[in-house]
């Protein structure tokens, strides 16, 4: 498939386990992707997926939660390739593991602030951009998390439920502009999160953690970043002309019942 040829896609969270993928499946399919992640953080492995998967990449370092910088990693794609086609808006953090009562304030703040300004910033700094090229397609990543509670985890839980929010509402005011807005839903995946996740849960318990955390769902495993990339540029190509405002699990059947 080649849905991206001639397209400018951005990812951010790009250094990360979904974003890689995310990297690597827009490049193979023709995109110039825009490889965005933290400014310390290195962004080489998400380029050389891109290149080997054929395709074309530019990072860039970018602290999601600032203003100027999110309109920089737009600027940067405008100024290099011309256009912006794609916002993959993935970055996230899981913050940390307490019950609502004791979650610390600090912690909480951040979390808030890269999930949902983070995403809201992305939003509204590529949609100019996208509709002086003709339009375009945002997909952000939310979470099952983002569609029930989650003990532990109430600020990331909060902050999905607002990705959710962000997705519908974009989609009202940007109905007939050319440029669609959907969202993901992963449960576990495969990444640096869950670890970090299943370290903070069980300490050196953690595998214990995992077995039982995948266990609860009914494909019995986690899901791989590539499966998430797929879902995500299914939504980002013309395929999915006439979704918007979609919110979609990817998650083994967790969501289908209990
Ligand atoms: N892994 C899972 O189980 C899972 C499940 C549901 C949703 N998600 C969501 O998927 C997305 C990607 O997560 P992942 O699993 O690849 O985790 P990850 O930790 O591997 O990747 C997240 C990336 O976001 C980057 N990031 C964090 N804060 C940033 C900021 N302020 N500015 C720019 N970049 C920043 C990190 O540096 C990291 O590279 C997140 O939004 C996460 O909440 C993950």
């Amino acid at each position: 498939m080649n849905r991206f040829t001639g397209r400018v896609a951005i990812v951010t969270g790009a250094a990360g386990g979904i974003g890689l993928a995310a990297c690597e499946r827009f490049a193979s399919e023709g995109a110039t992707v825009v490889a965005v992640d933290l400014a310390t953080t290195d962004l080489g492995a998400a380029v050389a997926a891109a290149e080997s998967a054929g395709g074309t990449a530019l990072a860039v370092g970018a602290d999601v939660t600032k203003s100027d910088e999110v309109a920089g990693y737009v600027q940067a794609a405008m100024d290099n390739f011309g256009r912006v086609d794609v916002l993959f808006n993935n970055a996230g953090i899981e913050g940390t593991y307490y019950p609502m009562v004791d979650y610390p304030e600090a912690d909480f703040d951040r979390v808030i602030a890269v999930n949902v300004r983070g995403v809201w910033l992305g939003i509204k700094y590529a949609v100019p951009a996208m509709i002086a090229g003709g339009g375009g397609a945002i997909v952000n990543t939310a979470s099952v998390a983002g569609l029930f509670g989650s003990r532990g985890i109430s600020p990331y839980s909060a902050s999905k439920h607002a990705v959710a929010g962000l997705t519908k509402s974009a989609a009202l005011e940007l109905a007939t502009s050319g440029v669609r807005v959907n969202a993901v839903c992963p449960a576990p995946i495969e990444t640096r999160m869950m670890r970090s996740l299943e370290t903070f849960i069980g300490g050196e318990n953690a595998d214990d953690i995992r077995k039982t955390l995948a266990e609860r769902l009914p494909a019995q495993r986690y899901g791989e970043p590539h499966e998430v990339a797929a879902l995500a540029a299914f939504l980002a190509s013309d395929e999915a002309s006439y979704i918007t405002g979609s919110l979609y699990p990817i998650d083994g059947g967790y969501s289908a019942g209990r």
